[in-house]
């Protein structure tokens, strides 16, 4: 079985309270993703979608690509804005979920609640 010894960081996300350990050279995305965690919506994985956009609080991060301007303006990034799946830790990470946060089931009962 792999065991997975690369150093990692805490990553914590405010709106569920949920903190998963990232190392610093997966995304902060694809580290939730390895450990099944939910937190910060899912899309692509690629830069594309803009769906994991997050603020970044408190800890630096790494880009591991571009950052589509589509999704995150320059001023935005100045001011802790980016994209999940485009970026890895370098230090501990608090960030918070910005624009489309929803809760996928909550929004389904909704659905069917309304219906
Ligand atoms: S998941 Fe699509 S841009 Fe990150």
């Amino acid at each position: 079985m792999f065991l997975d010894t690369r150093p990692k960081v805490p990553v914590h996300v405010t709106q569920t309270d949920e903190t998963f350990p990232c190392a610093h050279d997966e995304s902060l995305l694809q580290g939730m993703l390895r450990l099944g965690r939910k937190g910060i919506p899912v899309g692509c994985v690629n830069g594309g979608c803009g769906v994991c956009k997050v603020h970044i609080l408190e800890g630096q991060t790494h880009p591991l690509g571009p950052v589509s301007r589509a999704h995150v303006s320059a001023e935005e990034e100045t001011q802790g804005f980016t994209l999940a799946c485009r970026v890895a830790p370098v230090t501990a990470i608090r960030l918070e979920v910005t624009g489309k946060f929803e809760k996928p089931f909550r929004k389904g009962f909704a659905a069917t609640a309304n219906a």
